[in-house]
């Protein structure tokens, strides 16, 4: 992947990071797709518009009985009003006398993301068939979708073909349709000869890279071309479309579980912080009208472990991030659902919660840096290369920075951003400098009292942006804020550190495959604030371990890895590394057939910031307690002072054998690619495998060629 880099004018300023934030930003460049289907803004959740009741008599029960004719059922005439784009049309109807040879009803909902997805797809569809006699109607059965809603969603995914608002979800019912988008194919004399999914690229939850069967567009042609469907029954994967008539706000006002009092404050304790306008949910849980059309999808979620997103398993180090909704919530949600899901008693809802607008900060901050004065335009389409803007603190003493937030100028646009400090040369290389990152869905606690990061004199502060075009042109700046600590009530440090491992091959169809790594020279007088695994489409499994002497215990468990969900996990109690003698970790790749996001079972698959490569990676942050100069200086008898000591001698031996065996390496290194003998290795001079894997990582400077120091300072830290 190509970067882009842009710097501040500053005369300092030099394109190309040092090595080692390089080597980082490669890696956190390969937080692609983080919360890849996820960037949907809540869509603005007006009320239900309440229709004249519609010319929806044209429903003729009958017609479900006449579905004797074959299992998928005959469908009845309709005449609905037209919610879509085109609004000359009053009536949208299927009736025997204007029926194509064969139409294809589409139920659709404005807001459930794969009903977005597929939108611009079934329009295509339409419009390819269009002069064979096929024709497309998108019924919108949702009582949460208004029919403005429904026309914003038709402008807005390109969607032409008529769309009608099955007010009383007559039309659901009698073709049995439960989900958005499913399709169902019927043809002149009304008999359906299709019913399911457009494709198979979909499985809850789960997208793969493309659809490997066309359902709608196999089962078209077949008929088409005077054959039988082969496959003539699918089953739809999306939004449940909510089917029972609820109670409605008038009715059981007295019922044991209503929205006003148990479910609403539910809804806000594990739901309404993604799920409301201007966040990352696709729609908003903190209105009754919207809650309706979504009881049963919440439900199905809840159930399938999807929602709210929480990856770890229990029994492990306690989290302070977790999001765990207890089963006896769960319950009364599914007893209301069950219960028709009535109002109840108005008086008896929460007060409204108030969010922070703005800045999430614990005081406004003290000091804001844009990632550049002039915004970065994003075009409506395309992949756009990651973004790197340097900008200069001007800070001429160290800073210790109490919090920190990265804020979007562009929330629709900007898919994640992660702020680097680039100390001055000659800083410790140990570190990543991860300062703050804005990844939708998440939100860093803040740091215990007394804890600091620190930014030293003379850095800078890198942004990575990602950015995802939404189909309109855009433009963003994003900045950070930054809240001080004043230098003496800086107790403890915090640093991010990782842990990464490079050498494996996944080999083609492996299910289980184990990469094991670890934490090197992590600070033994320090603690462990969190942990963050980081792998690719193929990540399976996770375990994160700390040994001692006598014991090793299973920190952190993610029995189920989701790309999707870059979670930070950060423990209840720092965990004191005084006694650990390892910090380990375990990643299992899936590269099976089995892994539905997987892009190619077929291929061997090795380290790369690609998302069809892999990584194996562990951020972690942990605290070092800071020794004051006005602490009374300990005498040299003092153990911790001894122990300090020798820690310090042991990690010089560690680094000088690391060294030692680093000069091996180059040498080696040298012997087998130097063919001209130069003292610099330039790609032509490498063979192709290593060309791709390694040059990057070597060539720090991005002159285009390895020197001998370049490949000792990266050797050293791994052999270290
Ligand atoms: C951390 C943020 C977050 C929390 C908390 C959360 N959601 Fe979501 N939810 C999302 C995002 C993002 C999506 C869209 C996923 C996508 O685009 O595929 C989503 C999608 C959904 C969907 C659509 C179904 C689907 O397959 O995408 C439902 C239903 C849902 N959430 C219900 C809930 C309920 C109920 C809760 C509370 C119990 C909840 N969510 C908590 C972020 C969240």
């Amino acid at each position: 992947m190509k970067r882009i880099l842009h710097t501040d004018p500053g005369p300092a300023s030099r394109a190309g990071a040092t090595s080692t934030a390089q080597r980082w930003l490669g890696i956190a460049a390969g937080l692609v797709l983080v919360l890849g289907a996820s960037l949907v803004i809540a869509a603005d959740s007006s009320p239900v518009t309440s229709l004249a009741s519609p010319n929806a008599a044209g429903i003729n029960a009958a017609g479900i009985n006449a579905a004797e004719i074959d299992d998928l059922g005959q469908v009845a005439d309709f005449s609905l009003p037209s919610a879509g784009s085109d609004r000359t049309l009053k009536q949208v109807s299927m009736g025997a006398s204007d029926r194509a040879d064969f139409t294809v009803l589409c139920f659709l909902g404005t807001e459930c993301p794969l009903a977005k997805v597929y939108g611009p797809r079934l329009q295509s569809l339409a419009d390819q068939l269009a002069t064979s006699g096929v024709a497309f109607i998108g019924v919108n059965s949702n009582i949460q979708d208004s029919v403005d809603e429904i026309r914003q969603y038709a402008a807005d995914h390109g969607v032409s073909f008529p769309i009608a608002k099955d007010h009383d979800r007559l039309v659901a019912l009698d073709v049995m349709a439960t989900r958005t988008p499913e399709v169902v194919v019927v043809d002149r004399i009304g008999r359906v000869q299709y019913r399911g999914r457009i494709d198979d690229q979909y499985q809850p939850g789960i997208a793969r890279s493309e659809a490997t069967v066309h359902d709608l567009r196999d089962a078209i042609q077949a008929l088409v071309d005077g054959h039988d469907v082969a496959t003539p029954r699918t089953t739809a994967v999306g939004c449940l479309i909510s089917l029972p008539k609820p109670t409605g706000r008038q009715e059981q006002v007295d019922a044991p579980v209503t929205y006003c009092d148990q479910i609403s404050r539910v809804l806000n304790q594990h739901c309404v912080e993604c799920h409301r306008e201007g966040e990352i949910g696709p729609f908003a849980l903190d209105d009754y009208d919207e809650v309706l059309g979504w009881g049963d999808m919440s439900i199905e979620v809840i159930d399938q472990g999807r929602m709210p997103p929480w990856h770890a398993a229990d029994g492990h180090a306690e989290l302070a991030n977790a999001r765990l909704m207890p089963e006896s919530d769960k319950q009364l949600l599914r007893q209301w659902v069950d219960a028709g899901m009535p109002y109840g008693d108005v008086a008896d809802l929460p007060e409204p919660t108030s969010y922070v607008v703005g800045w999430q900060l614990p005081r406004e901050p003290d000091l804001v840096l844009a990632m550049s004065k002039v915004p970065f335009e994003i075009p409506a389409s395309d992949t756009v290369e990651y973004q790197y803007y340097v900008v200069d603190t001007g800070f001429e003493t160290d800073r210790w920075v109490q919090a920190a937030e990265v804020i979007p100028g562009n929330r629709s646009a900007v898919h994640h951003s992660i702020a680097f400090v680039r100390p001055p040369d000659g800083a410790d290389l140990s570190q990543i400098g991860l300062l703050s990152a804005y990844v939708p869905g998440q939100r860093r606690s803040p740091l215990p009292v007394g804890y600091a990061q620190r930014i030293p004199a003379g850095s800078r502060i890198v942004f990575q942006m990602h950015y995802t075009p939404t189909g309109k042109p855009e433009s963003d700046i994003t900045k950070i804020g930054l809240v001080f600590a004043d230098a003496d009530s800086v107790t403890h440090e915090v640093i991010s550190m990782g842990g990464i491992e490079q050498e494996f091959e996944i080999p083609p169809h492996a299910s289980d495959y184990v990469v094991e790594g670890r934490i090197h020279g992590f600070p033994r007088s320090g603690e462990l604030l969190s942990i963050m695994p980081h792998m690719h489409l193929r990540g399976k499994s996770y375990q994160f371990r700390s040994e001692s002497d006598d014991a090793t215990e299973t920190l952190l468990d993610v029995p189920h890895y989701d790309f999707n969900w870059q979670h930070n996990y950060e423990l209840s109690k720092p965990l004191p590394l005084a006694d650990v003698s390892r910090l380990s970790f375990a990643a299992t790749f899936d590269n099976s057939k089995a892994n539905p996001f997987n892009p190619d079972p077929q291929e061997y698959v090795t380290w790369g910031d690609q998302t069809w490569q892999e990584m194996a990676v562990t951020f972690i942050s942990v605290a070092i307690p800071l020794k004051h100069t006005s602490d009374s200086a300990p005498t040299p008898s003092d153990p911790s002072t001894k122990q300090a000591a020798q820690q310090r001698k042991e990690s010089q031996q560690r680094k000088d054998e690391a060294f030692a065996k680093a000069d091996k390496f180059v040498e080696s290194y040298f012997q087998r690619f130097d063919h001209n003998s130069d003292g610099f290795i330039v790609e032509e001079e490498l063979p192709h495998s290593v060309r791709i894997f390694s040059f990057g990582q070597f060539d720090h400077d991005r002159d285009r060629r390895i020197s001998r120091d370049e490949i000792r300072t990266e050797a050293a830290q791994r052999f270290d």
